[in-house]
């Protein structure tokens, strides 16, 4: 990776000492526990995340027959295969100078209803964004893509403005009402409001990628995981209780460390090349999206993404983990975290997870922060390709320590952990959003400002050899 280009968006959490806060106790010998909501006063002062999540940022535009819009979103997430849906959360309550209302932006997206959403390469025009995005306020919103600066040209599929030099952009619509595969009516509203912010559901109709990374001449790099060493031992030694299986049919590959195209990825099966971008116009209704064949049904295109550690009690007491890549966080106050869970029947890779039993039952799940570290990564491959259903130990044939808490398993090897009470269930058409209203955050001791976790929230783009 180019380190010089992204070091410069290195963000390190925390950026304070848990131990030398008010607000953390520390419980047990190992782990220090902020328990939430915040108080509206104290969200005044620092709405900063209490908590850390691995988030991407990308850059939306959108327009209606007046204006045009530039925002910038933290943890834009795929959260629904068939149709495809790119979920976008804004703030509507104010809380604080950082988290205020995004009124106009919200009023020229639910006018015009289409997005595009964009990406860069780390430097200038990630720059320029952020300078236009911080010195014009929403209220002048329509300045906001002049004032960058930035040339920009027509959408394939909408009248959101592209932005030229971004080297990926997915082009989007509010959904409209429908119904999933089962007939179940899916988008009664196109979007769910839950606290302080309102949740977009888009769908996307095209995709661009800059032709030199379709043809395989450059490629993205992804760094998907934070970067983080433990201080302390990782956890204590674990053995395996039975033999671990291996779905011998279909497994689902996975490295934090992710290239694209590369020869584990599919390329990318676009339609056109116009303006230097390889464009591909999905299908308009999700049963001519369908892929049926499971390396055929994976993303058309890269997406940045990153993963969360689901952890649930199973109805028969065993402790459950279910790697889940479209995690996010939606809400600031009281603070969410989104769960995507499949729930269709389409193939192996798109199957009912054995987790929705008792995220539905007993409305309450973990959310570990997974980092790059080889047992770490081991168990997100078993955990994340073998069910509950055929491994009731899963979680130490994975390699991974569990502490008994009351509220959902806790993986002692990772550094934070969110206990979540699930607060609304939004069906999707092949995936179930869980909202989870967290409700306390453990850090282990090792995790401080003299240890943090390094994350770059942007992709790279690196010309390949
Ligand atoms: C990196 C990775 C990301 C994943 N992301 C998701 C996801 O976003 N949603 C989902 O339903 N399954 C996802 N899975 C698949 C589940 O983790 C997998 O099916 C798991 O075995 C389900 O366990 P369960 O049936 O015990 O709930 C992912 C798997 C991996 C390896």
């Amino acid at each position: 990776m180019s380190k010089e280009k992204l070091d410069k968006y290195l963000y390190k959490w925390p950026y304070f000492n848990p131990s030398e806060e008010k607000s953390w106790v520390k419980e047990g010998d190992s782990q220090f526990v902020r328990y939430l909501p915040e108080k509206k006063e104290e969200l005044e002062i620092d709405s900063r995340w209490p908590g850390f999540f691995p988030s991407p940022i990308c850059f939306v535009t959108t327009s209606d027959s007046e204006i045009t819009a530039l925002e910038k979103v933290v943890g834009a997430s795929i959260v629904n295969r068939f149709p495809y849906i790119i979920a976008l959360s804004f703030c509507i309550e104010p809380l604080s100078k950082r988290h205020y209302v995004r009124s106009r932006f919200m009023e020229t997206l639910e006018k015009g209803e289409t997005v595009c959403v964009h990406y860069f390469e780390p430097g200038d025009d990630i720059d320029a964004v952020m300078r236009a995005i911080n010195e014009v306020s929403d209220d002048n919103i329509d300045k906001r893509i002049e004032f960058t600066g930035l040339a920009t040209r027509k959408a394939k599929t909408n009248d959101s403005p592209v932005f030229s030099s971004a080297y990926m952009v997915y082009e989007a619509k509010l959904v409209k009402p429908g119904k999933d595969f089962s007939g179940n009516p899916i988008f009664e509203k196109p979007y769910t409001d839950f606290g302080s912010h309102r949740i977009y559901y888009l769908e996307i109709e095209a995709i661009q990628l800059r032709e030199d990374i379709s043809n395989g001449t450059s490629q993205i790099h992804w760094k998907a995981l934070p970067e983080w060493e433990p201080k302390n031992q990782l956890q204590n030694e674990v053995v395996a209780t039975t033999t671990p299986l291996i779905d011998v049919k279909y497994q689902k590959g996975y490295s934090p460390n992710y290239f694209f195209p590369s020869k584990n990825t599919i390329g990318f099966e676009y339609d056109t090349i116009e303006n230097g971008m390889a464009i591909k116009v999905l299908p308009q209704l999700p049963e001519d999206q369908v892929e049926v064949d499971n390396d055929r049904a994976r993303w058309p295109c890269f997406f940045p993404s990153s993963v969360g550690m689901i952890t649930t009690w199973d109805s028969s007491g065993a402790p459950n983990l279910m790697p889940c890549g479209s995690t996010t966080i939606l809400v600031r106050h009281p603070l969410c975290i989104g769960v995507c869970v499949s729930y269709a029947e389409i193939n192996i890779r798109y199957a009912p997870r054995g987790s929705i039993r008792a995220l539905n039952e007993t409305k309450k799940f973990g959310c570990g922060v997974p980092f790059i570290n080889d047992t770490i990564v081991d168990a997100i491959k078993y955990a994340g390709n073998i069910s509950i259903d055929s491994d009731l130990n899963k979680i130490v044939n994975a390699g991974l320590e569990v502490e008994k808490n009351e509220w959902s398993p806790v993986l002692p090897a990772l550094p934070i952990h969110f206990d979540c009470e699930v607060v609304d269930i939004v069906r999707l058409g092949t995936h179930f959003l869980y909202i989870g209203e967290v409700k306390a955050i453990r850090v282990r001791e090792d995790v401080n400002q003299e240890n943090p976790l390094n994350w770059y929230p942007y992709p790279d783009v690196l010309v390949n050899n």
